[in-house]
């Protein structure tokens, strides 16, 4: 039986890329490029399947225009915001995510986002790098302590477990907002609450850990922002779309957030150029999940899907 054609739309590790060689036909990017809508489009004609990371946009419009012959789109991502599931569901196209891999990845960079921002980690290396260290006073580079503070999380799946675990490690008191209160053993002692009315009056830190969705688009505007103590510190590890990046900048500005840590952005990688000018800003490019073990994870997760639809089987990561 001839092997399943895969468009594999972005360099993968090694070591995917060899099982995807042994078990499947695969299409491959070696130069990494970012294909434009067409491209995407004329290299899929004849695939049975697409590898996409969240780079692409596989809009209603693009799903549409997807040769018949794409039976499957199995995501290199957790976040499938970036792929309309009810457009892939409607062409009968099964859509599948790569959960629980990148958990613990992602929560080091919240945590690394958390204490930059506090810290003001971003402020000090450019003071290194740029050779302008000249000084040291008890008034320099003072930041704000984390041990023992409030943090509040919204969304309390995966990623924001771990997170509040490891923020416990900072003895910070955790407190939560979520769809549903989660099982006491799963909370650990978090508090629940059951509306941000009552979260961000307390949330020295705000921890963005929710999905993508239309209802937490822009989430964090001037209004939510207003609710929270004056110089609390915000972090998303999320999604760019959560935030509304015209307020954000605003209370960065004006000191109502003493700080930022941010991995994600609107508009990646041509982020706003306010984001590079702000000192209190601790901002990385998007690299929640870059590490070596949860990269090739992540591709393995996708491999399985892969395999299950290819054997009739379900797929353990079916989101559409
Ligand atoms: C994800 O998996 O959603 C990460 O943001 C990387 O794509």
């Amino acid at each position: 039986m001839s092997k399943a054609v895969i468009l594999v739309t972005r360099k993968l590790p090694a070591a995917v890329e060899a099982r995807l060689s042994r078990d499947y036909s695969p299409i491959f990017n070696p130069e990494d490029r970012r294909y434009s809508t067409d491209e995407l489009l004329q290299k899929s004609e004849g695939t049975d399947a697409m590898l996409p990371c969240h780079t692409e946009n596989l809009s209603s419009e693009v799903i549409e225009k997807l040769p018949d012959s794409v039976k499957a789109i199995a995501n290199f991502s957790v976040g499938v915001d970036h792929c309309d599931l009810n457009a892939a569901k409607k062409k009968g196209i099964i859509v599948t995510n790569t959960p629980d891999v990148l958990t613990d990845a992602t929560a080091e960079i919240a945590m690394l986002c958390l204490l930059g921002a506090a810290r003001r980690a971003g402020e000090g290396e450019r003071l290194i790098r740029e050779r302008k260290w000249n000084t040291w006073s008890p008034d320099f580079m003072v930041g704000t302590q984390v041990t023992g503070k409030r943090i509040g999380i919204i969304g309390m799946g995966r990623v924001g477990q771990i997170t509040a675990r490891r923020a416990r490690g900072f003895d910070m008191q955790v407190h939560y907002y979520n769809r549903r209160r989660l099982p006491e053993a799963l909370e650990q002692g978090a508090v629940f609450h059951e509306s941000l009315s009552t979260l961000l009056p307390i949330s020295d830190f705000l921890a963005l850990h929710c999905p993508s969705t239309p209802e937490t688009q822009d989430l964090v505007n001037e209004a939510l922002i207003a609710q929270l103590p004056k110089g609390a510190i915000l972090v998303n590890t999320a999604r760019g779309n959560v935030i509304d990046e015209d307020a954000l900048i605003n209370a960065l500005r004006s000191g109502r957030l003493r700080a930022a840590g941010l991995d994600v952005y609107k508009n990646e990688p041509a982020i706003r150029e306010e984001f590079s000018q702000l000192e209190n800003l601790f901002a990385l490019p998007h690299v929640g999940s870059a590490t070596h073990e949860t990269r090739d994870a992540m591709g393995f997760r996708a491999l399985d899907n892969l395999d299950a639809i290819f054997s009739g089987r379900e797929p353990k990561d079916r989101v559409a």
